[in-house]
């Protein structure tokens, strides 16, 4: 008998609970006639978790997905919450470090369909497929000292040998398994902990000799991922500099709306969330993208639990909608959320009685 999957979803704030819904909705018609079962076990998060909780990361949102076979999260944050003395932002850091998620995935892949939506020329953005490999849990987000006085402010970037050693086994693990080629990104020309990344890039690369190494400055690689994106395979890049070019690199798409991540460590459940945020300006208005939480879905379901038929097929959905331009206005089309999802779960059917495949 196949055991039934503890999956934590935490619905999140503004766009938050729209898009889980889709992703939900999404989840529920792919695994229809097939052997995997699942059970959802709702969390207080973020926003969601000081009002229902009080706080944005409950103990209890900490206990129960420490006990998952995976957490699903969409976003969270905004204006509500902005003053709040322990903002749901500082939630997500918290969950990120509490389960150990030290490796942030986040792939950005430009299909055939969508290189007209790119807002690049189609020549530069043809043949699109890299992965960002964001260290998560250590560099400026997490260093001491950090204060914040009336007349000054201090973050600190740390990294320790052990920190960087294993988010550079990770990438250049997944660049075997991929094209073969790494980029280390930092700031090394100035920065210490910059220096120290690129040095232990360097060792750890030796015990990879299949796989290349080239070296950027992120200042060049800002440009570089606009320029020649198709030349990229796999980016090992610190916190915060992996933040800021992981939302460069997803407009590459058309729109950060359809892109997902995954946080991993070397052992419990993976957080699956999208890596946009809670998109207030859009909220409440029906209009959220859910392609970034379907994609997110399909991504939990190949990689913690090995479904990749199921995966596919999702995948497909999603491929058939943009192909029809069946999209939200953030790529220029006219549909809602609801009619969007609808659009893949019909799709989805049709695909199960065959018709399409
Ligand atoms: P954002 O990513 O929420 O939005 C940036 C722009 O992208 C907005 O114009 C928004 O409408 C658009 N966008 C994002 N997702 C979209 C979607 N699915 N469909 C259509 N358009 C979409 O960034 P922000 O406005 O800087 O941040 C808003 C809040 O989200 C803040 O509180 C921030 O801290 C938080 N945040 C949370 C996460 C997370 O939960 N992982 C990530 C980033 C930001
Ligand atoms: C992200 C977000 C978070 C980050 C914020 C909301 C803490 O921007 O997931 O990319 O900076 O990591
Ligand atoms: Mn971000």
């Amino acid at each position: 008998m196949t055991s039934v999957k503890k999956i934590v979803v935490l619905k999140g704030d503004y766009i938050g609970p729209e898009i889980m819904s889709a992703g939900l909705a999404i989840l529920d018609a792919a695994t229809r006639g097939t052997t995997f079962a699942y059970e959802l076990i709702d969390a207080p998060f973020g926003g969601d978790g000081i009002d229902r909780a009080g706080d944005p990361l409950p103990q209890a949102t900490i206990d129960v997905s420490k006990q998952a076979d995976a957490v699903l999260l969409s976003a969270i944050g905004g204006p509500k919450w902005d003053n709040a003395p322990r903002r749901p932002e500082q939630g997500l850091l918290e969950i990120r470090s509490k389960l150990n998620l030290f490796a942030n995935i986040r792939p950005t892949k430009v299909t055939q369909a969508q290189i007209d939506r790119s807002p690049l020329k189609p020549e530069y953005v043809e043949n699109t497929d890299f992965v960002i490999v964001r260290e998560l849990t250590s560099g400026a987000y997490f260093g001491k000292p950090r204060k914040l006085e009336a007349y000054q402010a201090i973050d600190t970037m740390y990294y320790s040998e052990e920190e960087v050693t294993r988010i550079m086994h990770q990438g250049f693990k997944m660049a075997q398994k991929r094209r073969k080629h790494v980029t280390i990104v930092d700031k090394s020309n100035v920065l210490a902990t910059s220096k120290f990344w690129r040095k232990i890039a360097n060792e750890v690369g030796k015990s990879y000799p299949d796989v290349i190494i080239d070296y950027y400055y992120v200042d060049a690689m800002t440009m570089a991922i606009m320029s020649k994106p198709a030349t990229f395979d796999v980016v090992i890049i610190p916190n915060l500099f992996g933040d800021i070019l992981s939302d460069e690199a997803a407009q590459i798409t058309g729109s950060i709306g359809q892109i997902a991540s995954m946080s991993a460590g070397e052992s419990g459940p993976n957080l699956y969330e999208p890596i946009h945020g809670s998109a207030p300006d859009i909220a409440g208005q029906g209009i959220a993208n859910p392609i970034s939480m379907v994609n997110t879905v399909a991504m939990m379901l190949t990689e913690s639990f090995d479904e990749k038929k199921i995966a596919d097929k999702i995948t497909a959905a999603v491929d058939y909608i943009i192909e029809n331009h069946y999209v939200t206005p953030d790529m220029g089309g006219t549909m809602t959320t609801d009619e969007v999802t609808q659009k893949m779960i019909d799709y989805i059917k049709k695909y199960e009685s065959a018709d399409i495949k």
